[in-house]
């Protein structure tokens, strides 16, 4: 019995971080994911293929195989991933392999596996990998389109209405690492001094609210200054580093009408919210220009 699942990754607009501490993050799927296919087979065993051909984390058996005892599915399978997206990047590389593999074994298991389930079990795995994680990943990539998200049990999960299409160019710092290496050092700091680190976060999260709202309208320059804001506030939380800090003044200078580092930070990727499809592509000529990797993104709901 064979079973094949696919599932996008993400970008997160804005309210990182931030959503970790209950505020409301807002989130886009990718039109770019993984794939897999699972066959039974005499013992277990993952392959995945990357772009970057990096090796896959050690705990990524184990927790394909928490899963498939969650759900109900033989413990001996084959998985072979395939993913478009480059790993540790923040582009949500770990929750979209959660997602679709929830979705292939459950199909190997001949149980149904709703968005909702996808989400849960998902969430489960990351949890591997990430300590902590909000369930923002994991969610956007179950569901698709845009989402406000605010962590829960349930997460609420609030689908945005695009006018019409936004075009991000998503640049790379070609920095790998992993949620965990600016999750933690950023709750400890927080621990330490809440006065200082609350007011910031809950920032994040207003900034996060009111781009659903500049989204829905189609409102860009509105979005453009809230990914400004929010930038400011990440690097004051110590969660940018001076390649992001580079990237974002390379796409702010190339004419983005806002731009900001995407996901953990610490590396990974940069967002610059462009005009229209033409202008995101002359963002990511400006990326190259500078000898790093881009992509436009289109996003909708
Ligand atoms: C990771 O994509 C986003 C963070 O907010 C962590 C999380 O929500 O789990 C940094």
């Amino acid at each position: 019995m064979r079973a094949r699942a696919s599932a996008p990754g993400k970008i997160l607009l804005l309210g990182e971080h931030a959503v970790v501490y209950g505020h409301p993050a807002l989130a886009a799927a990718l039109h770019r994911g993984v794939r897999i296919e699972i066959a039974e087979s005499p013992d277990a065993s993952i392959a995945v293929r990357s772009p970057q051909g990096i090796s896959p984390p050690p705990e990524l058996l184990e927790a394909a195989l928490e899963m498939a005892e969650r759900i109900g599915a033989p413990a001996r399978f084959r998985a072979e991933i395939e993913t478009e997206l480059p790993l540790g990047a923040g582009l949500g590389s770990s929750a979209a392999v959660g997602v679709a593999l929830a979705r292939a074994l459950s199909q190997l298991a001949g149980r149904a596996c709703t968005d909702e389930r996808a989400t849960d079990l998902a969430l489960g795995f990351e949890r591997h990998f990430h300590g902590a994680p909000s369930g923002v990943d994991p969610a956007i990539s179950a569901n698709g389109g845009v989402i406000l998200f605010r962590r829960g049990e349930p997460p609420r999960i609030e689908r945005v209405r695009l006018r019409a299409p936004v075009f991000l160019c998503v640049a790379l710092t070609g920095i790998a690492r992993g949620t965990r290496s600016t999750v933690l050092p950023l709750s400890e700091r927080r621990a330490a001094r809440p006065d200082v680190y609350d007011p910031m976060l809950a920032s994040l999260g207003e900034l996060a609210r009111g781009g659903a709202t500049a989204i829905e309208r189609g409102d860009l320059l509105d979005l453009g200054a809230r990914f400004d804001q929010a930038q400011e506030v990440l690097r004051l939380l110590g969660v940018s580093c001076p390649e992001l800090d580079d990237l974002v003044g390379l796409l702010r200078k190339a004419g983005a009408l806002g731009a900001k580092l995407t996901g953990a930070g610490g590396g990974g990727a940069a967002i610059g919210l462009a005009r229209d499809r033409g202008h995101a592509a002359a963002l990511s000529e400006a990326v190259a220009s500078a000898r790093l990797e881009s992509f436009v993104a289109e996003i909708a709901s």
